[in-house]
C-alpha cells in the first residue's frame, strides 16, 4: 500500500521568493513519514530540484512535442523534475474546456513519460443538486482514466467543484459516500484497486484536515489555498 500523500496545488500562483515557503515546510516535515507533493507553477519546477518533497506539474498536453505553443509536454515535466502531474483538474476542465477523453489521453502521455497522474473528478454543485454525483463520478471515472492505471502510476482526486475555494467543504457522511464508490469502481475495473490512492480536494485547512482523513477510503488531500503558505499546509501534514 503506497503512502498517505498530501499534495499542494499552487495554481498560478508563486514566484521564486514563494519557494522560501518550500525551505520552511523542509524544516518541519523533511522526513515526514508520508508524501509530501508540490505543483508549484511549471516556471518554478525546475528551481525546487532541491527540496526532498515530491514535484509535480498542474497539466500536460497530450501529445509528446510538436506545434503547440505554450504548451508543455509531459517528458518536459519530467525532464525539468516532476514526478507527478495533475490531469482534468476541475479548472482545466472549465477554462480549458477539456474532456474526459482528453484527460484520458493526458493521463497515458503522463504514464509513459514515467509520471505519476493525479487524475481529478468531482461533481458541479448543480449535479450534487440533481442528485446524479455518482453518475458524474462513475463517467469520469470511466472516460479519464485510462486502462493501464495502476496503483503506482495513477493517484484519485475527488474534487467537488462547489467545494474548491469556497470554504464550503462535504459533511463526512457525504466524502464517505463518494470515496467508498470510487473504491468499488476502482476495484471491480483494476486488479490493485484496494492500493490506489483516493485524496480529497476542496477547502481543506489545518481545522479540518483531522476530521476529513478520519473518512475510509481517504488517503490523503489535494490542498489549493492552504498550500501557498507553509504555516497553513504543515498542520496539514501533521494530520494526515
Ligand atoms: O487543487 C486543489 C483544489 O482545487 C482545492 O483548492 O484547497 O483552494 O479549495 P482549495
Amino acid at each position: 500500500m503506497p503512502r498517505k500523500l498530501a499534495a499542494g496545488n499552487w495554481k498560478m500562483n508563486g514566484l521564486r521568493a514563494s519557494l522560501i515557503e518550500l525551505k520552511h515546510l523542509e524544516d518541519k516535515h523533511g522526513d515526514a513519514d508520508v508524501d509530501i507533493l508540490i505543483c508549484p507553477p511549471a516556471t518554478l519546477i525546475g528551481a525546487c530540484e532541491d527540496t526532498p518533497f515530491d514535484i509535480g506539474g498542474q497539466d500536460c498536453h497530450m501529445g509528446e512535442s510538436g506545434a503547440h505553443t505554450g504548451d508543455l509536454s509531459a517528458e518536459m515535466l519530467a525532464d525539468a523534475g516532476a514526478s507527478y502531474v495533475l490531469t482534468g483538474h476541475s479548472e482545466r476542465r472549465t477554462d480549458h474546456h477539456e474532456t474526459d477523453e482528453m484527460i484520458a489521453a493526458k493521463s497515458q502521455a503522463s504514464y509513459d513519460a514515467g509520471l505519476i497522474a493525479v487524475i481529478c473528478i468531482g461533481e458541479t454543485l448543480a449535479e450534487r443538486e440533481a442528485e446524479t454525483t455518482l453518475a458524474v463520478i462513475d463517467r469520469q471515472l470511466a472516460g479519464s482514466v485510462p486502462d493501464g492505471a495502476d496503483h503506482e502510476n495513477t493517484v484519485i482526486a475527488y474534487e467537488p467543484v462547489w467545494a474548491i475555494g469556497t470554504g464550503k467543504v462535504p459533511t463526512t457522511a457525504q466524502i464517505a459516500e463518494v470515496h467508498a464508490h470510487i473504491r468499488s469502481r476502482l476495484t471491480a475495473r483494476f486488479a490493485d484497486g484496494a492500493h490506489m490512492r483516493i485524496l480529497y480536494g476542496g477547502s481543506v485547512k489545518g481545522s479540518n484536515a483531522a476530521e476529513i482523513f478520519s473518512v475510509a477510503n481517504v488517503d490523503g488531500a489535494l490542498v489549493g489555498g492552504a498550500s501557498l503558505k507553509a504555516a497553513d499546509f504543515s498542520p496539514i501534514i501533521t494530520a494526515l
